[in-house]
């Protein structure tokens, strides 16, 4: 969490600043600040809050210079005070740096240091200054790197020093860090979307590496100075797809955006003709892949409901048991891997520091370990041997809508894969792929709908709590909808399946607790029905997703979104998406903050 950005070239570097800014407040919005170097003197503003207010006080500011540095916060160590919002200066008020990532020693270190050094705030960032302060000798490059031999931690860094007033010097350790590059200029932050309107030419940094960049070159180096090379890669992604486009909110624009990126999701991967599925960068040999005993699943929120549809998918058209750990848990439990495991972390993000973890863990036992990632050059992306970017585009909203619905997608490709090898016919491939290619025209007709469910969510607004309900394939479907109502109107939402509720959740029900259930025409319809019938029963308010011409819905429920039916397999891609508009309508007709939800942050980089 937390978002750093900096510029270095000929251009007011302020604008530029605050922009970026904005495309990293998913990252964090406790507090925000920059810092500029003019003159050889260095200026810093801060706020507490979103960016917003701190681009209210650069207004009756004078700060200008075309190098500076800037970050928005989610706090970890101090609270949400303007003294604890970055960039930290030294004491000497000399050198000032952006920090994302937690310095583990921070009290060890700050004891050493408390004799020659004054702490005005509670923050291991301010210790890290000091301590690159400690070792400066006139070269800011040599002092970060000998200051971070002495870290314990994470970090991803940007400093500047005004006794050098033409260099910025970044190092990475487990906080993600990208260069922009455009030609003399030169852009770094914590991703790529602050600097996709200047460039697209990138390098990611990777992990122990430092990088100095001064009058319009830029060198990258180790902890031990010694010179590294590095590869320049080109970004896919456009400014405009990290734009609003006319809607009111990220997170409607990202739902909106579901039928289009799950066609690029599924392009070039499919094969009707053989009824498969080919995801080159499996990087497996069919000898491997049939030697697969069994699949792991790791992710953390939104993305570990994905993983839950994507057991489905693996252990239906593949029959390889399929598990799905939350990554926070896995390598405490010290799971059972070996090399006939087959492991896929799955992340927007890939930063996602538990998920990460997992991975390492798994690699460590000699799994093969594989991605499904949204963050093109992301840590996740780059530390698995091989998986398969999901292709939503940048996604901004801090709930998850789009990328969740691609995770589904690439995990039954990759399901489809294993299954064509291993047990299904070409014929059962290609109806899948078939009703695979029908989704997007579906997904269009549910977005239709979107004033019907807005008004089913102001007949609700009121409710202080929900229970969603699903059965087989739609139980994550219900959670995930849950999931999507708490994280952004503050509802209180359950999520149970729904054959579970005799066996207590029941007691909860009463008419100023409303159900929300999913019953649709799969195997489980019967069942989900008495299910509803049950509940229904108890004088509770129920709001169906039903498929279309399904009449016995309307006599169950006070209210029926109509959904147009598909494979159970593939159901999810369509049943989620009423359930995030509503969510979506619900926090509008609350007036809270879509996009940016309390306490929350998109990219979640601590454990
Ligand atoms: C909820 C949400 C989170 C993320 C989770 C994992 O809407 O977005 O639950 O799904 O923090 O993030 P990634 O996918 O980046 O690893």
């Amino acid at each position: 969490m937390c978002g750093i950005v900096a510029y270095i070239g000929n251009k007011p570097a302020l604008p530029i600043l605050i922009k970026g800014l904005r495309r990293l407040e998913y990252r964090g919005y406790d507090s925000a600040g920059v810092a500029l170097m003019c003159d050889r003197k260095i200026e810093r503003l801060r706020s507490v809050g979103k960016i917003e207010n701190l681009e209210e006080k650069t207004k009756d500011s004078c700060l200008s210079g075309n190098i500076g540095i800037a970050h928005t916060r989610w706090a970890t160590h101090g609270g949400v005070t303007e003294e604890n919002a970055h960039p930290h200066f030294s004491t000497s008020g000399k050198l000032v740096i952006v920090h994302n990532g937690i310095i583990e020693n921070y009290r060890e270190l700050r004891e050493k240091l408390k004799e020659k050094f004054e702490f005005k705030s509670e923050t291991d960032t301010e210790v890290l200054v000091n301590l690159i302060e400690s070792h400066y000798d006139g070269d800011l490059r040599l002092a970060v790197e000998k200051a971070l031999l002495h870290v314990r931690g994470t970090y991803g860094l940007v400093a500047m020093h005004s006794d050098e007033p033409d260099k910025l010097v970044a190092a990475r350790l487990g906080s993600p860090l990208v260069v922009g590059i455009d030609e003399d200029e030169f852009y770094i932050a914590s991703d790529a979307t602050p600097m996709l309107a200047y460039t697209k030419k990138v390098i990611f940094l990777e992990d122990g590496e430092v990088v100095e960049i001064s009058n319009g070159k830029m060198e990258t180096f180790n902890l031990k100075d010694e010179s590294v090379t590095k590869c320049v890669e080109e970004i896919e992604w456009d400014d405009e797809q990290a734009e609003k486009q006319g809607y009111d909110h990220f997170m409607l624009k990202e739902i909106y955006d579901q039928p289009t990126v799950f066609e690029d999701a599924i392009r070039g991967r499919i094969n009707m003709g053989d009824g498969t599925a080919h995801l080159g960068g499996l990087n497996m040999t069919d000898d491997e892949m049939r030697g697969i005993e069994r699949i792991i699943l790791i992710a953390c929120g939104t993305a570990s409901y994905a993983a839950m549809i994507g057991k489905y998918a693996f252990e239906r058209l593949a029959g390889i048991p399929t598990e799905v750990d939350v990554a926070s848990e896995f390598r405490y439990r010290d799971p059972i891997v070996n090399d006939k495991t087959l492991v896929f972390a799955i992340s927007q993000s890939g930063e996602t520091a538990d998920t990460l973890a997992a991975v390492r863990e798994a690699k460590r036992k000699g799994a093969f370990v594989r991605g499904v990632v949204n963050v093109v050059g992301s840590t996740i992306a780059r530390e698995t041997d091989g998986g398969s970017y999901i292709h939503a585009g940048p996604e901004l909203a801090v709930a998850s809508t789009k990328a969740y619905t691609n995770m589904v997608a690439i995990m039954t490709l990759y399901a489809l894969q294993f299954g064509r090898l291993k047990r299904i016919t070409p014929a059962t491939g290609q109806r899948l792929i078939k009703a695979l290619l029908e989704i997007p025209e579906k997904m269009n007709s549910i977005l239709k709908q979107t004033d019907e469910i807005k008004k089913i969510a102001e007949k609700y607004k009121d409710s202080r709590d929900f229970m969603y309900l699903g059965r087989g394939i739609n139980f994550p479907v219900a959670l995930e909808g849950s999931l999507k109502l708490k994280e952004i109107s503050y509802i209180h939402a359950e999520a149970y399946p729904a054959g579970e509720m005799k066996h207590g959740p029941i007691a909860l029900l009463s008419p100023e607790f409303p159900v929300f259930a999913l019953m649709t025409k799969n195997q489980l319809y019967e069942k989900t029905r008495s299910n509803i019938e049950e509940v229904r029963a108890r004088d509770t308010k129920v709001i169906l997703i039903a498929n279309e011409g399904d009449e016995n819905a309307k006599e169950l429920a006070d209210d029926v979104i109509y959904i147009p039916p598909t494979m159970e397999l593939l159901e999810p891609l369509l049943n989620t998406i009423p359930l995030q508009i509503f969510a979506y309508h619900m926090a509008v007709l609350l007036e809270k903050d879509v996009d940016r939800p309390r306490n929350l942050a998109k990219s979640v980089t601590v454990e």
